[in-house]
């Protein structure tokens, strides 16, 4: 720790990159100084106690699929895991060294081949794709809706006639169109091909022959001369540590050997086929050919890639409209620092579910191409990350798990081996609480390692000078968008184009063709039955609505205005979905999707559990589905593209849109490869008309720090882990962090009434009064003071808890008063010192089933509710409406009822069960578990700081384990494969895939034909990423054996007879 720190301290004197000019920073306080701003701390604590209660936000929160408490970490020391990365190290530092030289090295390695493609295949295949077809054909919504046909139902809108006269040609039809669209779209590559000037082998790290041949040949030698250095100096180190038993020397011999295959295999994989495809084999791009149907980059992937300042390793902000293909740049950079630079790689994405996207994904990369894929997301995810004695690791994580992976190697002194991070939505960076982990994990990076590479992207972000301004970042951006996205508003039955050249914005486009019945017009005064039979069944349509009940009943209205006709679309499809809806749910299905899902039509928001949520999806991607009804949560969620977007008003929830949530929204129309145009219609009402003109038309909003205004989430969480991880413990070395954090960047505009010095000592000060860390000060001369801060054993827990320092008072409260008499007849006390306590102030019990509850409960049980101080009558009052006159604690006693959901799924573990018998949406019974699951094992490493609460190490780590499987142990197993849920794990157990081994055996192709509803590519990802798993889990053990079997360091005896030898 202490080593790790140290190192630490090292590596920031060194002038890594340019930081803002820091005015004052060297100047170190007087205590006068300290003292002054009292006044001003009790206010902005204050400020932000208030800022706190009043910014909770109910529900939202839990729309999403943030990683709420997925933040748990723990830094347990490993000296022998130190050891052991020394000696990797040593045999890494072989490709290592040459890390910027690798392409000219990996491509010289193979030359020959390089040069073979040269003439075969041009790099130059891999470009853009040419929009220049988005006129060509407006696809045959506009068609159908051109004539109603005579046999139309009365309530059936028009446009749904076209579809049901062509019903017999439509599927023909669309088959053709597709092929038609696919054609023209292979043979427009063809042409830009054709055209293209570039060949990437072409691109910067182009030598003359000559040259290139000299360093092929001194390259070998070097890398011989090296393997032979490496060779001797193992044997030398083996030797300087003889130990003095002969049964160690046998080990340490058997280890030697097992350590010069692993430092010739890494020299024979860095000299495997590098470098045709942006320095990367080959075998990369037939993989995105294989895998993901990509053949050729488009114009702006090529151009970013081959940057300058790409080449060179310099951060990179870049920023292209939605679906612009950002991702696969992102992919490629990671590859090659992979397989090229060989260091480890960090992707942070926003949510769980798109972590787990993106880990099923590029799992079969990870096996194709040698390296780990590692998931921290949710519960998963190890601290500090396993050290990998040859592969490199991919950690793929959410932004609360990024950052706990990013302390975890800044306090094992490993931050150094991440040499590239990669950061999806960028602009969350200005999104509260999120945005401000999200900037303090980038901020610890830029100052503790100047050799990690930082990029950014985001379809959304205006001031970006900001931004390159704390990255130290170059910027790239481009207008790019493979199908071009028509936008619409439609107000009445008038549909408008949005113009940017028209004079106010918007031009006329159509009036909206359609007969509505009395009835119909009552029930869809938006015409959103018509908009949407426009484009399904054959096209995909997602409907955004305000809120979660809004989507279901829009879901429902549709359905009912729907042709029977409809019904005969994918018929046997839709029934599987329906039947596997009710698998997973134990024979529980929601009554709206089951009269929803016959249409192709179903709801999508946080009210569904993650399994119905996954399996609808699947369904919407596969066509099944047409038409999601959904919240604003699906456009920043994972990537359900759709052909045309409607946005059913310009609101969320109770707001009005954001310009950002628009382009996010609509960004989802079109899909890149199957349509040729995508478009969206904003419905609105007359009255916010001229708001939704300036909407259209005004730049979309800056993104501001959020890393002071979130102060215990933000600043204060900062400052302790500065300290606990000993990244800077003095005032001086504080405030210099803090000049270079987004926040520094932004002061002036943010917060102009105070000086960043002032906030730094002010919330030192407020760490140091919640006892949370010590001054020190140290008189350096008679002038010269200087204060030092040292975590205490509460700050200690609170950061190895990653508890929010808003409660860590509280839990410590609330932990102690259960020492004096906690129940253990059953589980309810445990379970109530173990709910999440953000939860509890966005919770609302319903007294009357409260009542209920609690005239169920055991004596003992009761007992434990006496022990907190509700009692029954309190209970009973609430819930016949009398007036209570008693002072009560209201959040003790939400906390129990929330007590009393856990205590219920923990006994009933059905999810439907407890969510009936509560009457809230399962989703979020579900959110309540994850989330106490997490916040369980927060409080089991809090706990583990502090002495007095040792009784409680050994309750928590069983009743996280409960809370964290609350399905059956035996399908433990399979859940820990990425995109296994329950119902899926419950599948494969009875179809005899009982564990990881088995389902990393499975065959794909038998998998499909033995699991009902389950696709080819899902099959394949449960196969890949089941094989990753395990390749990770044998690694590490693996691992552990080496580990066992190396002699300490500390041997006695081995210095010396080192030091005896030489
Ligand atoms: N060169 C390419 N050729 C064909 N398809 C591509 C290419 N590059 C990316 N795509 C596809 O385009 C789709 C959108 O790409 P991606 O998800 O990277 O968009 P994005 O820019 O990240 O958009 P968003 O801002 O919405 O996240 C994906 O399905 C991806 O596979
Ligand atoms: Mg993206």
């Amino acid at each position: 720790m202490d080593d790790g720190g140290s190192r630490i301290r090292r590596r920031v004197s060194l002038p890594k990159r340019k930081r803002p000019s820091l005015g004052r920073i060297f100047v170190a306080p007087t205590a006068a100084e300290l003292e002054r701003g009292d006044e001003k701390e009790e206010e902005m604590v204050a400020e932000n106690r208030r800022r706190k209660t009043a910014g909770l936000i109910p529900v939202e929160h839990n729309d999403s699929e943030e990683d709420m408490f997925g933040d748990y970490d723990s830094f347990t020391e490993n000296s022998f895991i130190a050891e052991a990365d020394d000696l990797e190290q040593k045999y890494m530092q072989l490709p290592e060294h040459q890390k910027h030289a690798t392409d000219f090295a990996t491509e010289n390695l193979c030359s020959e081949s390089i040069k073979n493609k040269l003439s075969v295949t041009p790099i130059g295949n891999l470009t853009e794709l040419q929009t220049d077809k988005h006129t060509e054909n407006q696809s045959g919504y506009e068609d159908v809706t051109d004539e109603p046909g005579a046999d139309l139902l009365y309530d059936v809108p028009s446009s749904q006639a076209m579809y049901f006269e062509n019903l017999q040609n439509a599927s023909n039809d669309f088959g053709d169109q597709f092929m038609k669209e696919r054609d023209g779209r292979s043979s427009s590559h063809n042409t830009v091909n054709e055209e293209l000037p570039h060949n990437c082998i072409e691109q910067p790290q182009q030598n003359d022959e000559s040259s290139s041949k000299v360093r092929t040949s001194s390259d070998i030698n070097r890398r011989t001369s090296i393997k032979d250095h490496l060779k001797s100096t193992m044997t030398g180190n083996a030797k300087a540590q003889t130990p003095v038993f002969s049964r160690s020397k046998q080990l340490k011999e058997t280890l030697l050997s097992e350590e010069i295959n692993v430092a010739k295999k890494t020299i024979e994989s860095s000299s495997n086929d590098l470098g045709p495809f942006y320095s990367l084999p080959s075998k990369v791009r037939d993989l995105y050919v294989q895998l993901k149907g990509i053949e050729k980059l488009y114009e702006w992937q090529h151009t970013c890639l081959t940057l300058k300042s790409v080449q060179e390793r310099k951060n990179l902000i870049y920023s292209l409209p939605t679906s612009g293909g950002k991702t696969l740049v992102a992919e490629i950079l990671m590859l090659q620092e992979l397989l090229c630079s060989r260091k480890d790689v960090l992707m942070i994405l926003p949510y769980v579910a798109i972590v787990q996207e993106k880990i099923s994904g590029l799992s079969s990369f990870g096996i194709e191409l040698g390296f780990f894929v590692e998931e921290y997301a949710g519960s998963k995810g190890r601290f500090p990350p396993t050290k990998r004695r040859e592969k490199k690791s991919l950690y793929i994580a959410t932004i609360e798990k990024g950052h706990s992976l990013v302390n975890s190697l800044i306090e094992t002194g490993r931050i150094d081996s991440l040499g590239l991070v990669v950061v999806d939505e960028l602009h969350m960076i200005g999104e509260g609480s999120r945005g401000a982990i999200l900037e303090m994990t980038l901020a610890k990076i830029l100052y503790t390692s100047k050799t990690t590479q930082i990029i950014g992207m985001s379809a959304t972000l205006n001031n970006v000078e900001d931004l390159q301004k704390f990255l130290q970042a170059e910027y790239y951006t481009s207008q790019f968008r493979p199908v071009e996205l028509k936008e619409y508003l439609k107000i009445n039955d008038t549909i408008y184009e949005i113009d940017s050249k028209a004079e106010n914005g918007i031009t006329f486009s159509r009036f909206l063709n359609y007969k509505y019945s009395d009835t119909l017009k009552k029930m869809d005064p938006d015409h959103l039955v018509a908009l949407v039979t426009e484009v399904i069944p054959n096209y995909s349509c997602l409907v955004f609505c305000p809120s979660k009940k809004n989507c279901e009943n829009v879901a429902e209205m549709i359905c009912k205005f729907l042709s029977k006709e409809y019904l005969k679309h994918k018929e046997k499809e839709k029934c599987e979905v329906i039947n596997n809806l009710k698998n997973i749910g134990n024979g529980n299905l929601c009554p709206v999707l089951k009269r929803t899902i016959p249409f192709g039509v179903a709801y999508h928001h946080s009210g569904l559990t993650s399994d119905e949520r996954k399996l609808l999806e699947e369904a919407y991607s596969t066509g099944v589905l047409c038409l999601f009804t959904c919240t604003s949560t699906l456009a920043a969620g994972v990537n359900l593209p759709a052909r045309r977007v409607i946005l059913r008003a310009p609101y969320v929830a109770m707001e009005f849109l954001k310009r950002n949530q628009y382009k996010q929204m609509i960004g989802r129309a079109g899909r890149a490869g199957i349509d040729t145009i995508g478009e969206s219609i904003l419905i609105l009402q007359e009255k916010d008309k001229q708001q939704v003109l300036e909407l259209i038309t005004r730049p979309l909003e800056n993104c501001y720090s959020h890393l002071v205004q979130e102060f215990t989430k933000g600043i204060q969480t900062l400052f302790l882990s500065l300290i606990g991880l000993k990244i800077a413990t003095n005032l001086d070395d504080i405030y210099h962090f803090m000049n270079g954090t987004f926040f520094g960047v932004q002061q002036n505009i943010l917060l102009k009434e105070k000086s960043l010095w002032e906030i730094t000592v002010e919330s030192l000060r407020y760490l140091t009064e919640k006892g949370l860390v010590q001054k020190d000060t140290i008189y350096k001369s008679e002038e010269e003071v200087q204060h030092n801060f040292h975590i205490t054993k509460l700050g200690r827990a609170s950061f190895k808890g990653t508890i929010d320092l808003a409660y860590c008072d509280i839990l410590y409260r609330d932990l102690k008063k259960g020492l004096e008499g906690l129940v253990l007849e059953s589980l309810l006390h445990l379970i109530y010192l173990t709910t999440p306590y953000d939860l509890v102030s966005q919770c609302n019990p319903d007294w009357m089933i409260y009542f209920r509850q609690f005239s169920q409960l055991s004596p003992a049980e009761q007992n434990v509710a006496a022990i907190l101080g509700v009692s029954e009558s309190f209970i009973g009052k609430k819930a016949s409406g009398q007036a209570i006159r008693k002072k009560v604690d209201k959040d003790v006693v939400n906390r129990l009822y929330l007590s009393f959901v856990l205590y219920s799924l923990l006994k009933e573990t059905s999810i439907w069960t407890v969510s009936e018998k509560f009457n809230m949406p399962r989703g979020y019974v579900q959110n309540l578990l994850t989330g106490a699951a997490s916040f369980s094992s927060c409080v089991l490493h809090f706990c583990e700081e502090l002495e007095e609460f040792w009784v409680y190490r050994a309750l928590l780590v069983e009743l996280t384990k409960k809370l964290t499987y609350c399905v059956k142990a035996e399908l433990i197993p399979l859940m820990e494969v990425t995109g296994v849920l329950e119902g899926r794990a419950k599948q494969l157990y009875s179809a005899g895939y009982k564990s990881l081994m088995h389902l990393a055996n499975a065959n794909p192709e038998v998998l499909i034909r033995t699991i009902d509803h389950l696709s080819r590519r899902q099959a394949k990802q449960i196969v890949s990423s089941a094989k990753m798993l395990l390749h990770e889990k044998a690694e590490a053990l693996q691992e552990e054996v080496e580990e066992l079997l190396r002699l300490p360091s500390d041997f006695p005896g081995a210095v010396a007879s080192a030091t005896d030898e030489a």
